[in-house]
């Protein structure tokens, strides 16, 4: 009896647990359905997959590429294989300009206003302005202004800062240098009277002999820079213009590169210094006239040990030399990818880029 009774209200009791557990069930799957659905619609289908922890496809970013640089056509790279950034599309098909996430403007071969995407200009969109010439030779800068979000160059403050090369730290070993049979070399394209650096180039000539290698000089050796230059103790590492932060491949690749000692002559010594070490080259600051860094080099030619000291940097550091275009294509896309959706606009282009 007591085993019967049990098992009838045992079976009762039993299916009201029961029955309260299948409504506790459903409840909390249509709390979870209704989740996922609110979550889905504010969000996007993208974000999906943030809710099982699984993110398998990176972001997607695409920049459009407005001008090929100087008008020449080249092939994109591939930022993953190039520089392991991933979800890069980079595109120069113009029809994408209304879904592209930025559109990259290269300043030198802006030309014409009426080329700019400007109508129908999504707000999220950012518009890149790119410019590696100095400010002497960037014109129009004053009509840019309020049209860019963000800027990239080779200053220091720019939005997306691209050096012409930078030194990174490396495991220290000895350090050697190739032969060096001559004293001072210089590559020059573009030979203009009126540049500071032929002036200065006159003087010096006076005293010392440079090698002067290029259009108007001697022809490199097999059409190379840095194998000409390695031959040399010292190399003109001489900017077209003087600006803060201006700093070319004419120090980072045909000095540096070529292990030759660089003179430079550009921004200030305070400025060079924010980028290399300070005993790794000379400044034509540092002498009162062109004939008195004469002198000194023709001293450091007879003192190994003294001209030696010039490259200490080189047991701590190697020369990255960055590479055009793939580089700063694929840098804008990493920034991209990066930011937030905060807003901002380039005001006074011209007076940011030339103080
Ligand atoms: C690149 O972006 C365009 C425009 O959004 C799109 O049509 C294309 O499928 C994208 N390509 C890749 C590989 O994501
Ligand atoms: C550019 O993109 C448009 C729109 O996606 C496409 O129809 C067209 O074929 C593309 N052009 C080239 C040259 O890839
Ligand atoms: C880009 O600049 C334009 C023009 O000033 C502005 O309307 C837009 O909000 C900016 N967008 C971003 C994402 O900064």
């Amino acid at each position: 009896m007591e085993k019967l009774r049990c098992w009838r209200t045992c079976r009762r009791s039993r299916w009201r647990i029961f029955r309260s557990q299948l409504l506790a069930a459903s409840l909390t799957f249509t709390v979870l359905v209704l989740y996922i659905f609110i979550h889905v619609l504010i969000t996007g289908p993208n974000s999906f997959s943030l809710l099982w922890g699984t993110n398998s496809q990176p972001k997607q970013v695409t920049l459009l590429i407005w001008y090929e640089p100087f008008g020449r056509k080249r092939r994109l790279g591939d930022c993953h294989i190039l520089f392991n950034i991933n979800g890069c599309n980079l595109t120069t098909n113009r029809s994408l300009h209304q879904e592209a996430d930025a559109i990259l403007f290269h300043h030198r071969d802006i030309n014409d206003f009426t080329d700019l995407p400007m109508r129908k200009r999504q707000s999220s969109q950012r518009w890149i302005w790119m410019n590696f010439e100095s400010p002497s030779h960037s014109s129009w800068l004053t009509s840019l202004g309020g049209i860019f979000n963000w800027t990239m160059s080779y200053k220091v403050d720019s939005d997306i800062f691209m050096p012409y090369g930078y030194l990174f730290s490396k495991k220290s070993d000895g350090i050697v240098l190739p032969h060096k049979r001559k004293l001072l070399a210089w590559v020059i394209s573009n030979w203009n009277e009126d540049h500071e650096r032929v002036q200065y180039y006159n003087e010096l000539r006076k005293h010392v002999q440079i090698d002067v290698y290029g259009r108007y000089g001697l022809e490199l050796k097999d059409d190379n820079i840095i194998k000409t230059v390695s031959e040399y103790k010292f190399y003109l590492a001489f900017e077209n213009s003087l600006h803060t932060d201006y700093i070319t491949e004419k120090l980072w690749r045909n000095a540096f590169q070529s292990s030759a000692v660089p003179i430079v002559m550009g921004p200030s010594r305070y400025n060079y210094e924010m980028f290399i070490p300070r005993n790794s080259f000379i400044h034509v600051d540092d002498f009162s006239s062109p004939k008195k860094l004469a002198m000194y080099l023709k001293y450091l030619d007879k003192n190994t040990h003294m001209y030696r000291r010039y490259f200490t940097w080189k047991k701590h550091y190697d020369v990255h030399v960055t590479s055009f275009w793939d580089e700063h294509f694929c840098t804008a896309c990493g920034t991209l990818k990066a930011a937030g959706n905060q807003h901002r606009t380039v005001t006074d282009l011209a007076n940011w880029f030339e103080s």
